[in-house]
């Protein structure tokens, strides 16, 4: 069992649903454990800064369903140097705070290992719509970015198919195509275009093609902002097609709203497992979700394991979708 007390978290990187949730989970059982909380505001540049303040019970009441985070967020370049990392340290260590809780992708991952090298406790709960992170097969935020594309997509399909059109649309998910593969199939697409399966934009045209010849009149086709962008793959079926094509850029509609139940109950559970591993001196390491189980891995570990898009479902997509 550990001696800590004093506790801190924050909320980096780029916003999902489901944060707010997290912060609650992690604030009540750290205090149920008898911890005290402090929030950081705007993630590392807030630590860098010292914007730290107590957290009480009902700091957290009211936002288990409030998209966006209530700490804030931002993307801090300098947290790369080591010294305004030792800043970040000498900050926490004013205030008696004696381990970091980070909620985050990757990236804050990283600056979290980071802080642990210099000796300072913390585990990272993994939030991004993205669900491109090494060492767990989900994160906090995918479920709900995914219904909200599903939902947009299903509006677009109304005046794709009254019109016999072909619409293009754009998701996020920066390198990684997890968003655009899984909401394919949800979509019932007809074309994804993923950055790990590179696929000509000629061969996407002869797909829209194929599925006109076996009697569709319209098409749905969903590109990874990692791949391409939705205006060039619809100036190219524009140009090379008789197809007249739309573009949507779904854009931050996909990081925002109330998060679905599974990225709820996935806070719940995840935060829960923070604190534990933490009063359990267990640290160092990345909260995950593999194989159907929340695990604990650390750091230098959780960085080894990549988890790929799924090939089996790229090719359901294109075998529905024909
Ligand atoms: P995400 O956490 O969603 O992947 P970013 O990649 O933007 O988002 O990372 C969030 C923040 O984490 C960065 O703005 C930076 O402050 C911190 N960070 C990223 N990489 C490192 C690193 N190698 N060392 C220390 N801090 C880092
Ligand atoms: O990581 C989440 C994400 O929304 C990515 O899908 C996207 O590429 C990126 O963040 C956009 O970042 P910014 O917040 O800088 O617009």
């Amino acid at each position: 069992m550990t001696n800590i007390k004093n506790i801190a978290l924050l909320t980096s990187g780029g916003d999902a649903p489901g944060m707010n949730a997290v912060i609650r989970a992690v604030t009540r059982k750290a205090i149920h454990e008898g911890l005290n909380v402090f929030g950081v505001s705007r993630g590392y540049e807030g630590l860098l800064l010292g914007e730290i303040e107590p957290l009480l019970r009902r700091d957290v009441g009211g936002i288990i369903n409030k998209g966006g985070t209530t700490l804030k967020t931002a993307r801090c370049e300098a947290f790369i140097e080591k010294e305004n990392q030792e800043k970040a340290l000498d900050n926490l260590k004013k205030l008696n705070i004696e381990a970091l809780v980070v909620i985050g992708g990757d990236g804050s991952m990283r600056g979290a290992k980071a802080l642990s090298k210099l000796g300072l406790p913390t585990v990272t709960i993994p939030a991004t719509i993205d669900n491109d992170m090494c060492g767990t097969q989900y994160t906090i935020g995918f479920d709900t970015a995914l219904n909200t594309i599903l939902e947009a997509v299903s509006k677009v399909r109304d005046t794709t198919s009254s019109h016999e059109r072909a619409a293009v649309v754009e998701v996020m998910g920066r390198s990684a195509g997890h968003l655009a593969l899984q909401a394919g199939l949800a979509c019932g697409a007809e074309v994804v275009l993923l950055p790990e399966h590179p696929m000509p934009l000629m061969e996407m045209c002869e797909r829209l093609y194929t599925t006109h010849k076996n009697g569709k009149t319209h098409s749905i086709v969903i590109v990874a902002e990692g791949a391409y962008s939705g205006y060039e793959v619809a100036e190219y079926i524009k140009e090379k097609t008789y197809f007249q094509p739309s573009v949507t850029v779904l854009g931050y509609q996909q990081r925002g709203g109330s998060p679905s139940a599974r990225d709820t109950i996935m806070a719940a559970r995840m935060g829960e497992e923070a604190i534990d591993a933490l009063v359990a001196s267990r640290e160092g390491a990345l909260i995950g979700y593999v194989d159907g189980q929340i695990v604990i891995t650390d750091y230098e570990e959780a960085e080894s394991q990549v988890f790929k898009v799924d090939e089996e479902v790229y090719e359901l997509i294109h075998v529905l979708g024909s």
